[in-house]
């Protein structure tokens, strides 16, 4: 498309943005930036592969998501370019600061930091991120650090499996060494996962992410290797403890100089039930134990969860009395990202058969989301539901939303009206849940550029900014939902929905 194109529509959303300001969305109550604590951060986010680009300059060499994508998966595109992030980043940080951003999550990429996965430090990549940070800083932005966002080096996936082996874990706690070693002077927030339950689920059990493995019947891609039944507890069981090493590490040789915090990330749906029979809740109940309590009940109780461990049986490894001390306890917040609500019925069928995956363990069929997704239905009480749910059964961590945003097609509009309504939406849910005595200390929208996804290439996108592919500028342009953030978080009073309707009762027993 041509460039004037998005120029002229861009001048068109600054025009409707200054003259008819949010009363287009009619909505009801009000609420400005100043109704969040002034210590809560709003911010944005992306990571490494999705945005950098130049995937084998500068020393750089290929992650397993590199590998993935380039053997057709994300709907044939890969992230050789991206948006670019590895040399556009001044410009880019120049639309971070005019947008408002008070904090900006993205990920390290560990093949360009270290490109034999351990060992020597590679110098550009060590300046890339040094002056990364350093400009966010200088203009007042927080950085917020992801360590491994789906990224292993694919020298360690070749050499002895990945995430597969244990010595996987040696090599990640000493990558981590190097990251706080190097930025931990000005970086104090670091996620040692992203999604640590996708990485296992989507990596392991239906191939759906990197490094694609699975077995059939269970993969959603041709399987050609893996071994859907066992590998993802077994590599769950691994990223738990190379997160508690990483935290020990922090805990003992950084924190009394850098007073820093480290968390893990997971995906967060809520999950409603489809009908209120005993089975259904039951089975709801199952699902956040899946989900959540997979990692967070030996995060903070020690132990996987009974349901987990009663449906995995012998396939999810067990904890020696000195690894769940040590993951006791071992983060000191939370990253979730959520998208939308999942209805849930119980399965029990799933259950006769002694061949099962974690899906089928889980013996639950859920609904709610369309494939391919064109856009998130809006139910903004799903997000305080788990807000409120994390508060009562995780004894209310403090919790940053990393990832919560509207996928769209990406079909060239900076109109994204349905994106600010969603918007609108979810960051008023978390101003009722804060109300409610949640911890959340943060809210990142997903994402800053449209970028690669995992899930439909280049087709779909979550971006306040629109990146236009056909210019070989890669010229970002500003969506309505990027004028909109700026104009929050400025402080200027809009107009936003706060979900009214009552919590319920049971969701949380
Ligand atoms: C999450 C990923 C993120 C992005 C969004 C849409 O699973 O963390 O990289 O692709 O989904």
């Amino acid at each position: 498309m041509p460039k004037y194109f998005f120029r002229l529509l861009a001048l068109a959303l600054v025009l409707v943005i200054g003259n008819v300001g949010f009363l287009a969305f009619g909505v009801a109550d009000e609420y400005g930036r100043d109704d969040f604590p002034a210590e809560f951060v709003f911010g944005s986010g992306t990571s490494a592969y999705q945005v950098e680009g130049a995937a084998l300059e500068d020393g750089r060499s290929f992650s397993i998501w590199d590998a993935y994508a380039h053997s057709g998966f994300c709907d044939g595109a890969n992230g050789d370019i991206a948006c670019d992030g590895y040399h556009k980043y001044k410009e880019d940080i120049k639309l971070m600061v005019d947008t408002g951003l008070e904090a900006f999550r993205f990920s390290i990429s560990w093949s360009r930091l270290i490109p034999n996965g351990r060992g020597s430090v590679n110098e550009k990549g060590l300046q890339f991120y040094n002056d990364f940070i350093n400009r966010l800083i200088a203009h007042g932005i927080q950085p917020h650090v992801t360590l491994n966002h789906i990224d292993l080096p694919l020298i360690l996936e070749d050499e002895y499996g990945g995430w597969l082996s244990r010595k996987s874990v040696k090599d990640f706690v000493a990558f981590a060494d190097v990251c706080f070693r190097e930025f931990g002077d000005r970086v104090l927030h670091w996620t040692t996962f992203n999604e640590a339950n996708l990485y296992a689920l989507g990596g392991y059990d239906t191939g759906s992410s990197p490094p694609g493995r699975c077995s059939s019947p269970f993969g959603y891609i041709n399987c050609s290797r893996g071994d859907s039944t066992h590998e993802p507890y077994l590599v769950a069981h691994h990223f738990l403890l190379a997160h508690a090493s990483t935290v020990r590490l922090y805990r003992e040789k950084y924190k009394a100089m850098q007073y820093g915090s480290v968390g893990i990330n997971l995906l967060a749906f809520w999950f409603e039930p489809y009908t209120n029979t005993i089975q259904d809740v039951k089975a709801t109940q199952r699902a956040n134990d899946f989900y959540l309590g997979w990692f967070l009940n030996p995060l903070v109780k020690g132990d996987y969860p009974e349901t987990v461990k009663k449906s995995a049986g012998n396939r999810i490894p067990t904890f020696t009395k000195l690894e769940s001390q040590k993951i006791k306890g071992s983060f000191d917040f939370l990253g979730i990202n959520h998208y939308t609500t999942l209805y849930i019925k119980d399965n029990p069928n799933d259950l006769e058969t002694d061949t099962r995956d974690v899906y089928a363990d889980m013996a639950l069929i859920y609904s709610g989301i369309e494939f391919p997704i064109t856009e998130f239905p809006v139910i903004p009480i799903g997000l305080e539901k788990l807000l409120n749910h994390l508060k009562e059964e995780y004894r209310n961590p403090p919790i940053y939303i990393h990832e919560n945003g509207q996928v769209q097609a990406r079909n060239g509009t900076l109109m994204d009206t349905p994106r600010v309504e969603y918007l609108h939406a979810y960051i008023g849910a978390v101003l009722s849940a804060l109300r409610n005595g949640s911890n959340t200390k943060g809210y990142f929208v997903w994402s800053f550029f449209d970028l690669l996804e995992m899930v439909g290439g280049y087709n779909y996108g979550y971006g306040l900014y629109y990146v236009d592919l056909d210019d070989k500028e890669l010229t970002r342009y500003p969506k309505l939902s990027a004028h909109w953030y700026a104009n929050f978080l400025k402080g200027n009073n809009i107009n936003v929905i706060i979900p009214k309707v009552k919590l319920k009762d049971s969701f949380s027993n």
